[in-house]
């Protein structure tokens, strides 16, 4: 994900500005970029890929010793990572240049106002379009006072460095009124030569801190941006915006203006620690993150209750689906057949990448071939692919990580836009997964007229954030006491049924491949074909109750367990019960696998923890598998 950090002080700010992006780096991003202020002029210094161009071209510009800068990494989601589309972005009159984390989601609309006015746009970014919005309102206020836009107003503003703070009212109101005209999601650092010793940056619904230093101030997304030099910080939240130069900040309210007292936080953390945002390990942080990751993966995808997904819009709706992944990427594939088939009524067959290329797989014709891998780069799963389009199919990828093989070689790509996964389990990539999965059903139910429940579900999945993110914290706890009761297992069983059975085989692939537990996940209603017969008292159970039509034959085959003297931890939802001890009660929700799914990583994490095993990086295992 995208990663922003700006500095005003004593210190040259550019190569701090550098050194404070590396630290983001672990972020991933696919072009950096930073801009500062020379003889007063704007400079601006952008590069795709990795930070080491941007610094060579930074090495080559005269003034590195500016005290104010401003820097970006950009993990692209919409516009390709190419340099025009980097940050920073400057307004069409050089009056400000801007780097923002986060969606603006009308800013078509916005833009098209502004083409009506006569900006020009050089990039495929929103950024672009809030940079010149507020330049638009800054001329709108300077008209009204010195009857002269920006650029009539060069001869004067040669001489603002002695005299900066005579602009800093307008600069702050025009900032104000632009981001008010704004919806969706930002966190914007601004610099312009009008205000030479300040910066201004705002946030609402992406992360951004003030680090608080002596005689310097820093600006970030992210805590290990600034760290080395300090680790007192002011939190910034929704609607705020702070004012801030190297002898003094101000915290205010974007709708009001009215400045408000904030607390500063001291961190405890190191920086190895705060690259994980505290977290122990990349795992645990990324389960943590996933109501964030629900949010993200909606954004731009919703109007009027309604599914957009223009990607697919000029394809076809397919007769048939055929969805290939591996490993936890099958697991999600497996799971949206059900609201593939409720949903769009399209029969769907699931297979394993690796399984599927080596046979001669018969497709029906008018059959989309769905290809759904977190990193886009695992071999099996780009064999399948190429097989497909070889034949003229189309492909749809699903990934999540963007200009991988998979997006470039599918006919269509959707990005799940979960933000780079780290630890090699992959959580909050499922879960991204599942969401587009499920908008896909969807959408095919719009597109064919069906009477399918598009305005419920997605008042559901809307609804979903805040529960899991209220749910988080006790099933942490809940996780952590049953790992510490089950630890002494060497084999489980993991049972779901109907939605839950793919999520039981997630579960399994989660426990064994951390905590190296054997674990089987099973259809339910099959356990009595013979596996029950491993069942005692050492051999446990994971058994997922959900409260649905399938509720009442999970009991009995809960019941069947126990009575042969197994022991099960029962994962239900609130309003439910069981005659068992072990319940792990879940909030009430239509759509429970989106907060069963984090239950069954945390346990699988606080296992593979109580066990001393190396939560990050398993034994034998890496986060892309590009070979067959
Ligand atoms: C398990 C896991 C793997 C991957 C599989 C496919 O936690 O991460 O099973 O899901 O290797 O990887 P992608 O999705 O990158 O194709």
């Amino acid at each position: 994900m995208c990663g922003i950090i700006g500095y005003c002080g004593h210190r040259p700010a550019v190569p701090l500005v550098l050194e404070g992006l590396k630290r983001l780096e672990y972020r991933g991003y696919d072009s950096a970029g930073l801009a500062f202020l020379q003889l007063n002029k704007l400079e601006v210094i952008r590069s795709e890929g990795k930070l080491c161009n941007l610094e060579e071209k930074v090495a080559k510009t005269a003034n590195t010793f500016a005290p104010i800068s401003i820097g970006h990494t950009r993990w692209a989601t919409h516009g390709l990572p190419v340099e025009r589309n980097s940050h920073p972005h400057k307004s069409n009159n050089n009056a400000l240049a801007i780097v923002h984390n986060g969606i603006i989601e009308n800013f078509q609309e916005l833009k098209d106002e502004l083409l009506q006015k006569g900006y020009v746009f050089y990039s495929d970014t929103d950024t672009e379009v809030l940079a010149n919005l507020i330049s638009d309102e800054l001329d709108a206020l300077f008209a009204a006072k010195f009857s002269k836009k920006y650029e009539q107003m060069q001869a004067e503003l040669e001489s603002i460095s002695q005299n900066s703070l005579q602009y800093l009212p307008y600069m702050e109101e025009a900032f104000r009124n632009a981001l008010k005209r704004a919806h969706g999601a930002y966190a914007v650092v601004l610099l312009s030569p009008l205000i030479p010793q300040h910066l201004l940056a705002a946030r609402l619904s992406a992360p951004l801190l003030l680090g608080i230093g002596i005689g310097e101030y820093f600006i970030a997304s992210d805590v290990p941006a600034f760290l080395p030099y300090t680790r007192d910080v002011v939190f910034l939240d929704d609607n705020e915006y702070v004012v801030l130069s190297a002898s003094s900040y101000a915290v205010k309210n974007i709708y009001v203006g009215e400045e408000i007292a904030k607390t500063v936080h001291h961190i405890p953390w190191d920086l190895q620690g705060a690259a994980k945002d505290g977290y122990k390990h990349f795992m645990l942080k990324e389960i943590m993150e996933q109501p964030r990751v629900l949010q993200d993966c909606l954004v731009g995808r919703l109007q009027d209750d309604m599914v957009c997904l223009p990607e697919l819009d000029t394809l076809a709706v397919p007769d048939s689906i055929r969805i290939i992944a591996c490993g936890t990427s099958y697991n999600a594939g497996l799971w949206s057949q059900y609201y593939l088939e409720q949903f769009a009524e399209i029969p769907v067959t699931v297979e394993i990448a690796s399984e599927f290329r080596y046979r001669k797989p018969i497709l029906n014709k008018n059959e989309l071939v769905v290809v759904i891998s977190q990193s886009g780069e695992t071999a099996d799963t780009l064999g399948a692919l190429r097989l497909c389009r070889e034949k003229d199919y189309p492909v749809l990828g699903i990934c999540n990580v963007l200009g991988s093989s998979v997006a470039r070689e599918a006919t269509v790509s959707l990005y799940t836009q979960a933000g780079p996964e780290i630890s090699v389990a992959s959580t909050k990539a499922m879960l991204s997964q599942m969401v587009v999965l499920l908008l896909l059903a969807l959408y095919y139910g719009q597109r064919k007229k069906l009477a399918c429940p598009v305005r419920e579900v997605l008042r559901e999945l809307k609804a979903l954030p805040e529960i899991l993110e209220n749910a988080l914290p006790k099933m942490r706890d809940k996780a952590k006491e049953f790992a510490f009761q089950y630890a002494f297992a060497k084999s489980f069983f993991y049972l779901g049924r109907g939605i839950a059975y793919s999520l039981a085989l997630e579960g399994a692939l989660k426990l064994k491949e951390l905590s190296y537990i054997h674990a089987e996940g099973y259809a339910t209603g099959e356990i009595k074909h013979g596996p029950i017969a491993l069942i005692d008292p050492d051999f446990p159970t994971f058994a997922l109750a959900f409260d649905d039509e399938n509720f009442s034959k999970v009991r009995s085959g809960i019941q069947e367990i126990k009575s042969r003297q197994g022991r099960v931890i029962s994962l239900l939802q609130e309003g439910t019960t069981l005659e068992n001890e072990d319940l792990w009660y879940i909030p009430k929700t239509k759509l429970p696998e989106f907060i069963a799914l984090p239950a069954m990583q945390l346990f699988s994490y606080e296992m593979a923890d109580y066990l001393g095993k190396d939560v990050d990086q398993p034994r034998n295992l890496a986060k892309s598998v590009t070979v067959e």
